[in-house]
């Protein structure tokens, strides 16, 4: 017996599900001699990459871990007294371990299979209700990206509801304290629009002025004072000019909500619920608003309706008004939100509850006015006189400096982006002897003395009193969720139940097509929440964030490396953020060229909704070309649109392998057909799973391209995000990456920001980090060959049942493929019924009629083993026998397995069993699942009696009681 001392787990072998055995029959099954064979006959010749990524060594996970320690060492953790909307939380641990380290929770998709998803909807709710108490507004959404982007969305939704007499007025008006970084977010979004951001003092704005839409304030400002804009929101009542306020959402269980004072949206961000600060993101940004605008309301809302038995079932509620699905009518391109954040936000407000949320808020305002009081015994100036959190001192120019080093030495961060001010915003993990030695700073400059005694005497009782107009006296948060769940036992049960309800990849394989749902590994996962990461300010001075820079560094050279381009932005958190980005940098490119009047994007029919929506974001008009028979573009279509728009054309978006999952053979010209025509490629990089290590966007000839990190490169889905959609560019377009106010990290032609932080979700690209850093170069690209060989294996056990509806020239799908299942309709089996019944087997459905209607797509990704796969197939023909049942007439054309799935266990083992088929037969239909069996929580949600009876909030106690009385 020989040992090889050197050799360790690869961690491809852990990543990759197929083993080398599993790999030889699956390719005796697609009937290709070896894999590299496939590869050959899938991806076009004049694409591939030739030679390795260049790419250091693949660490095995023990060293990984290691290496990892150095980084985080880097970093060095402060005090953190800098707020800006970002603030030092106290992750409740029963939250931390059992969501945010949960894979329970953390790989689940977005919950459109709602029968399946129960768990994270009824969360999702807890966040919508708390939000809308908070805020005192009628309904809110479940999450949004940040507070600059939750901002801007406010900023176009009110634009886009503009009516008669405001239907031609394009003035917003920003109060000039908000936070620097809204204010950015803001006029990025703004100038592609068509809006006019006028900034100033709120006190002196004249809304009579019929050019002005709307107004924006933020509450407390920025400088942390609490401001009467009871007048100014009078001035826009009176005229038609709507209001936005961006709120602290702690600082409403002791203020007045703006929702009480008139506000018509309050958005904001959740993060300091819970959720670490992560050097900027991810965090769930929050957006409220009046009924009256749920239509228009960008992301996702979470409705109450009813299941098939009449019981109480969550579900993503007036889907169709979901603005990126409205294509090139939408306003909003939000897609993948942040929806873990937000379910741990709200399970914050659980634990917590309406006394406990207050108690924190009194704890923190107590500090901050006795640490006022005291400081200013010392001689300096705290211009805030009703405040919550946030002190703003005057400080002499000489002893700025001085302050912060003194203060550094204590390893606390102060605020110093204002000139001669200092602000100290207090949060939820400072305690009195913090307070005491951030007073000893100050101490040091002054010629009075304060005994410490005195101050941890006056911290047993300090008086937190608002005057009346500031006060709040609403209740918030009453419903019973809120109040039940106290002790850490009731509060684990709660969360694993909800867990219990919900399909996640945990349970078995999620195939949704262009969703890349891969193996997200725990020990990409584990750095996360160590505190050199976790509890990082986005705008802590750059000697206590080494760490993070290393890995920003290294990811951004290996992902320009990957993509073949000159250079990549972090900064967008989804993918749909990375086409706007992109799209601006086109913009901003062809300005500085003196092209600045392009405003054509063309786009595939077959395109994702979030093209087309950020198309029109950036400004652009769009140009749609159709897809010939086989699911390419019609090359000669777009060449006579390309022709006919050459003047104007800014660009062409594509995603390849195209979302008809084919490698299309003519890519290259199509990129040439655009250049030669005055315009930019965008590529949209949904699908660079099966790019990797192969070609890559930059070979193609594409401009610019985002990437997924939460499809391609192992992010988790967090049940909808987070998300983080980097852009690579090519030269030409890098000096437009988009920058920061606060930081300094762009060049002076940058778009502005797009998200609210600098390297946006920064607290997880440690997850992608890991990924490349283990999976090294040829891990990579073994995974994209394997994810390619697993969607053509699943092709080739499904075809002979199904129609699989498009294929490259030589037979071969790309990493996914679509399976038609239109002609079942004429025995009346619907997609949607396949989808469900697939419950029924324990697996979650492939994408439903995206991107052809009646069609299923199919992503198995690289991490399958063939075994998983074969379930899968062995369910789907399972499934094909059950509906040729239903097309022979052996099974009823309405009472059968398929119209009645999902099968619940409540109905399934209820005494009554009216069914023509047999209780085994509706939940056993195959033996594996005997041993495995998956309950879906509820039976078919009725979508349409929820539109019907919007209901977005926790359900009143009541209707518990009357839904018990009627089962
Ligand atoms: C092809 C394609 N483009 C764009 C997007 C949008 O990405 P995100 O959800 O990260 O905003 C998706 C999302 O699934 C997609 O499939």
């Amino acid at each position: 017996m020989i040992a090889n001392l050197n050799e360790r787990t690869h961690f491809q072998n852990r990543h990759n599900g197929p083993s080398e055995n599993e790999i030889e029959q699956m390719l005796e099954t697609v009937g290709a001699d070896s894999l590299d064979q496939l590869i050959d006959q899938t991806v076009p010749a004049n694409i591939r990459r030739k030679g390795k990524l260049n790419l250091p060594p693949a660490l095995d996970e023990f060293s990984y871990f290691h290496a990892m320690k150095e980084t985080a060492s880097q970093n060095k953790v402060f005090k953190s007294f800098i707020g800006m909307g970002y603030y030092g939380t106290v992750t409740p641990a029963v939250i931390q371990r059992n969501i945010l380290e949960n894979p329970g929770w953390y790989t689940a998709y977005t919950p459109y299979q709602a029968e399946i998803a129960q768990g994270r909807l009824e969360a999702l709710i807890n966040f919508q209700t708390m939000i809308s108490d908070l805020t005192g507004m009628e309904i809110a959404n479940a999450s949004l990206l940040d507070e600059g982007t939750a901002a801007a969305e406010a900023m176009t939704m009110l634009h886009s509801l503009r009516k008669k007499d405001k239907k031609n007025a394009n003035k917003y008006f920003v109060d000039q304290h908000i936070f620097p970084q809204t204010l950015d977010v803001l006029q990025t979004r703004a100038t592609p629009l068509g809006i006019e951001l006028v900034i100033g003092d709120y006190k002196e704005v004249d809304l009579r002025d019929s050019d002005y839409y709307g107004i924006m304030v933020q509450y407390p400002n920025a400088n942390g004072s609490v401001e009467d804009y009871k007048d100014l929101f009078q001035q826009a009542e009176n005229n038609q000019v709507k209001i936005v306020a961006a709120a602290d959402l702690l600082s409403l269980t002791l203020l007045t909500p703006p929702g009480e004072w008139g506000a018509d949206v309050v958005v904001g961000t959740t993060q300091r619920f819970g959720v670490p600060m992560g050097f900027g993101g991810p965090h769930a940004g929050y957006f409220a608003t009046r009924e009256d605008f749920k239509r228009q309301l960008p992301g996702r809302i979470i409705g109450v309706s009813v299941d098939k038995h009449g019981k109480k079932a969550y579900r993503m509620a007036l889907q169709t008004r979901e603005q990126h699905i409205r294509r090139e009518k939408a306003t909003s391109n939000i897609c993948t939100a942040q929806v873990l954040l937000g379910v741990m936000a709200g399970a914050y407000a659980v634990y917590h509850g309406p006394e406990g949320l207050t108690r924190i808020a009194k704890r923190i305002h107590g500090l901050a006015q006795l640490a006022s009081n005291y400081i200013q015994k010392l001689g300096f100036k705290q211009n805030n006189q009703t405040f919550f959190d946030t002190l703003d001192f005057e400080i002499d120019p000489g002893l700025v400096e001085k302050i912060r080093v003194e203060a550094e030495a204590k390893k606390v961060n102060f605020n110093y982006f204002v000139e001669n001010h200092i602000q100290i915003a207090f949060d939820e993990t400072h305690t009195p002897s913090d307070m005491i030695e951030i007073i000893g700073v100050f101490q040091k400059y002054s010629e009075s003395e304060i005994n410490p005694e005195e101050i941890i005497k006056a911290a047993d009782h300090v008086e937190i009193k608002f005057d009346s107009v500031f006060a709040r006296h609403s209740d918030f948060m009453t419903h019973e969720v809120f109040h039940k769940h106290r002790s850490e036992h009731e509060m684990l049960r709660y969360l694993k139940h909800l867990e219990n309800k919900d399909l996640s990849l945990a349970h078995s394989m999620i195939s949704l097509g262009s969703c890349t749902m891969k193996l997200n590994a725990t020990s990409e996962m584990v750095p996360i929440t160590w505190p050199e990461f976790a509890m990082i300010h986005p705008f802590a001075p750059s000697f206590q964030t080494r760490g993070y820079m290393d890995i920003i560094d290294d990811l951004t050279k290996w992902l320009a490396e990957i993509t073949d381009f000159h250079t990549v932005s972090l900064q967008p958190n989804s993918g749909a953020q990375g086409e706007y980005a992109g799209l601006l940098v086109i913009k901003a490119y062809q300005e500085s060229i003196g092209q600045g009047h392009r405003d054509i994007t063309i786009i595939p029919s077959s395109a994702h909704g979030t093209n087309p929506a950020s198309a029109v974001m950036a400004g652009n008009k769009v140009i749609i070309v159709q897809c010939d028979e086989q699911g390419n573009i019609d090359v000669s279509d777009l060449k006579a649109k390309a022709e006919q728009h050459k003047e104007n054309l800014s660009s062409l978006m594509i995603t390849y392998p195209s979302t008809h999952g084919v490698f299309e053979e003519s890519v290259m010209e199509i990129c040439e057909i655009i250049h030669s025509n005055g315009g930019q490629v965008y590529m949209d990089g949904a699908n660079m799973n099966a790019q990797v290590g192969l070609t890559s966007p930059g070979i193609i000839g594409a401009d610019v391209c985002h990437l997924n990190l939460h499809k391609t490169f192992a992010i988790p889905h967090g049940g909808g995000g987070p998300g983080i959609g980097p852009i690579g560019v090519a030269e030409h377009l890098a000096p437009f990456l988009p920058g920061n106010p606060l930081v300094h990290m762009a060049e002076d032609e940058a778009i502005g920001a797009v998200s609210s932080a600098p390297w946006g979700s920064a607290g997880v690209l440690a997850i992608s980090y890991a990924y490349i850093a283990m999976m090294g170069a040829d891990g990579l690209e073994n995974a994209t060959k394997l994810a390619i060989l697993n969607a053509n294996y699943i092709k080739a056990r499904l075809e002979k049942e199904f129609n699989i509806l498009y294929s490259g020239k030589n037979g071969r799908c790309a990493h996914e493929m679509i399976v038609d299942c239109r002609s079942f309709k004429e025995a009346g089996i619907e997609v949607e019924d396949i989808a469900k019944r697939l419950m029924d087997y324990g697996f979650h459905a492939p994408t439903v009629s995206f991107p052809v209607a009646g069609t299923l797509m199919i992503e198995p990704t690289e991490s399958e083993s063939k075994e998983e796969l074969d379930r899968f197939c062995d369910a789907l023909l399972s499934i094909r026998e059950e509906i040729r049942e239903v097309e022979n007439g052996t099974a009823d054309k309405e009472d059968n397995v398929l119209k009645n799935a999902p099968h619940t266990a409540d109905h399934s083992l209820s005494d009554e069993w009216n069914h023509s088929y047999s209780r085994s037969a509706a939940v056993y239909p195959i033996e594996y699942v005997r041993a495995n069996k998956f309950w879906p929580s509820v039976g078919r949600v009725d979508n349409a009696y929820g539109d019907r009876n919007l209901y977005c909030s926790c359900i009143p106690t009541e209707a518990y009681e009357l839904e018990e009385a009627e089962v």
